[in-house]
């Protein structure tokens, strides 16, 4: 009940179409359904017998203008309607949208990209094939419906009784074979964002790369042909299904007429009923039996269409972990100092992934942290940028809670360059200026340079207009690491997180990257998750962290000093150079 006061509130700001909507389909239910059967009867009743021509003509014209008046008005109902299923679509993809780019960092690492992608799309579109069907055909069937009815019953009570005498039949398949058919439309849903799954999960370059490498080609296809014949089953139920209904609703739809045909001949020939009511009741009878399956559809309708809306409901509802707090302030120019105090934090309640993290970093200082991996570097980082919130202690910039503050104030402050660079598939100048797409060409082409990589640029074939695929699979791995770096040189914030790629590049690539951080760092706060040594050996203070905690911290010299995890870890990475 409570999602149907949501559905009807979606049209809300278009109400004045939905009453435009109502008053065309009342116009048209009256022309269309009444008049002709009158104008019918008129025609054998009245012209007929008194040899009429003139009134013959004049009704023969409303017989030929009818159909063009109402064709017509259908047609701008059509307009109206499709223009409201989709606006209200439209309103709801985005309402999605915007939810799910709130949500935070958590989702994302749980959900499944295809179930989320089928959502958007396969749920949406669902919702508004059957919206459009729903809002032209409730009203206009019933109120059709409702009109044949009276004049059905004004020409002849009995034989409109006869006519409905088989209906409870009738509507007692059309709700069993409704219940067959949502089942299915759930399971069909379900499926397809199955199919989504395996699609984006295999064909892409990741993907490819694994399945590939393992030979995995022909499992991964078992794999998908059996999801893809899953949704064959289910479209063929549902058509047959559909199909059978369909039948028993041709027989039944033949077999009324030749009964009132029979019963009503008596009466014409008895001289109770004129031939003339006899066909106009005939042909309203015809109109009757389709309205009332469209409108024994309809239900159905609203409630597959309710079923994919708690889909969409599920998302739009989704809890935004990571909000503005009511009364957050802007962070403007900061100094770029970072406090974590007493800092604990986990991912799955009580598996703590961070342990009385605390630490200060001075403005313009570089921090390393190290330690085995799992040891919660990355996790330190991402709650600087506030991707999860603490659990316990407070992180601070400038002395700010970053709670305490707008994230888009916040966040312009910090660059982080990831342990994998992703990249969108643009163009490398847009690329690089994604972070301010304002940014001159003169200003990219600096941060290219100060990066390392313009030379390497101007050597692709169409430059900064080189369009770097998807993921940026068309660059090498360091190339992509050198461009993510021009992308936050452009951005310049005073804070810089870096989280370090593990993989091992060779010299000049290594040389030239360690340039480019370099300059990155020149003049910034910088959270560094440290595997090079240049980058260790440059730090001001050095976290050595492991199993959530830090656990040892100093300068380079005063932890070899200590021989403690810092100096086992030196010896172990020079002894590998
Ligand atoms: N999204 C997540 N959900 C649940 N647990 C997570 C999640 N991300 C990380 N963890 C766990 O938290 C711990 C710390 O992970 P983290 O990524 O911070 O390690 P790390 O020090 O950066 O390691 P590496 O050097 O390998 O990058 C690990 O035990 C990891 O399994
Ligand atoms: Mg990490």
């Amino acid at each position: 009940m409570g999602n149907l006061i949501r559905i009807i509130q979606a049209f809300r700001p278009y109400w004045w179409r939905v009453l435009l909507i109502i008053v065309m389909i009342l116009i048209n239910a009256t022309f269309g359904t009444a008049v002709v059967p009158e104008v019918t009867k008129m025609i054998i009743d009245q012209a007929f017998p008194r040899k009429d021509l003139t009134l013959l003509a004049w009704l023969v014209l409303a017989l030929i203008t009818l159909p063009m008046f109402t064709g017509v008005i259908s047609i701008a109902l059509d307009y109206v309607s499709v223009t409201l299923a989709q606006y209200v679509m439209h309103d709801l993809r985005i309402g999605l949208y915007v939810r799910l780019q709130a949500v935070g960092l958590r989702f994302y690492t749980s959900e499944r990209t295809g179930e989320i992608i089928s959502r958007l799309t396969n749920d949406v579109n669902g919702v508004s094939d059957v919206l459009s069907n729903v809002l032209s055909g409730t009203l206009s069937s019933s109120i059709a419906m409702l009109t044949t009815l009276i004049v059905m019953l004004s020409l002849h009570v009995p034989l409109t009784l006869l006519s409905l005498g088989l209906t409870p039949i009738f509507v007692y398949l059309a709700v069993r074979v409704g219940n067959v058919l949502r089942g299915a439309s759930k399971e069909k849903q379900q499926t397809l964002a199955d199919v989504l799954s395996v699609l984006e999960e295999t064909l892409n370059v990741s993907g490819t790369l694994l399945v590939k490498s393992f030979g995995r080609q022909r499992a991964e296809t078992a794999r998908f042909s059996a999801i893809s014949e899953r949704l064959v089953t289910i479209q063929v139920h549902q058509t047959m299904v559909a199909r059978w209904f369909l039948l028993s609703f041709h027989l039944f739809f033949n077999i009324v007429p030749a009964l009132v045909y029979y019963l009503g001949g008596f009466q014409v020939i008895g001289g109770q009923l004129s031939p003339g009511s006899l066909i106009a009741f005939i042909a309203l009878q015809s109109q009757f039996f389709p309205t009332l399956r469209q409108l024994l559809g309809i239900p159905l309708d609203i409630q597959s269409a309710l079923a994919l809306f708690e889909r969409l409901f599920e998302y739009l509802d989704l809890p935004i972990e990571i909000a503005d707090c009511s009364n957050a302030t802007t962070l403007d120019h900061i100094a770029g100092h970072i406090r974590f105090h007493h800092v604990s934090f986990c991912y799955q309640p009580e598996q703590p992934a961070l342990i009385d993290i605390d630490f200060a970093v001075q403005p313009g200082q570089l921090v390393a942290l190290v330690g085995p991996s799992g040891a919660g570097k990355s996790t330190t980082a991402y709650l600087l940028p506030r991707f999860y919130d603490v659990e316990q202690g407070a992180v601070e910039i400038d002395g700010h809670d970053v709670r305490s503050v707008t994230q888009e104030s916040l966040l312009q402050h910090i660059g982080m360059v990831t342990q994998e660079t992703y990249l969108l598939n643009t163009t490398i100048r847009e690329n690089i200026a994604y972070g301010r797409p304002d940014a001159a060409d003169e200003e990219v082409i600096a941060a290219a340079q100060t990066a390392q990589i313009h030379e390497r640029i101007l050597h692709l074939p169409n430059g900064y207009e080189t369009v770097v695929g998807p993921r940026g699979y068309v660059l090498s791995g360091g190339e992509k690491q050198r461009i993510a770096i021009a992308r936050v040189l452009l951005k310049n914030p005073r804070i810089l997180i870096l989280d370090e790629a593990t993989s091992a590049l060779d010299t000049r690539s290594e040389r030239l990257i360690q340039a480019a951080l370099a300059e990155l760092q020149m003049g910034r706060t910088t959270l560094a998750i440290a595997h090079r040594l240049s980058t260790i050996l440059s730090a001001d203070q050095i976290l050595v962290m492991n199993a959530g905690r830090i656990v040892e911290r100093g300068t380079h010299a005063q932890l070899l000093q200590q021989g403690g995890l810092y100096s086992q870890f030196y010896d172990e990475q020079l002894k590998s150079r």
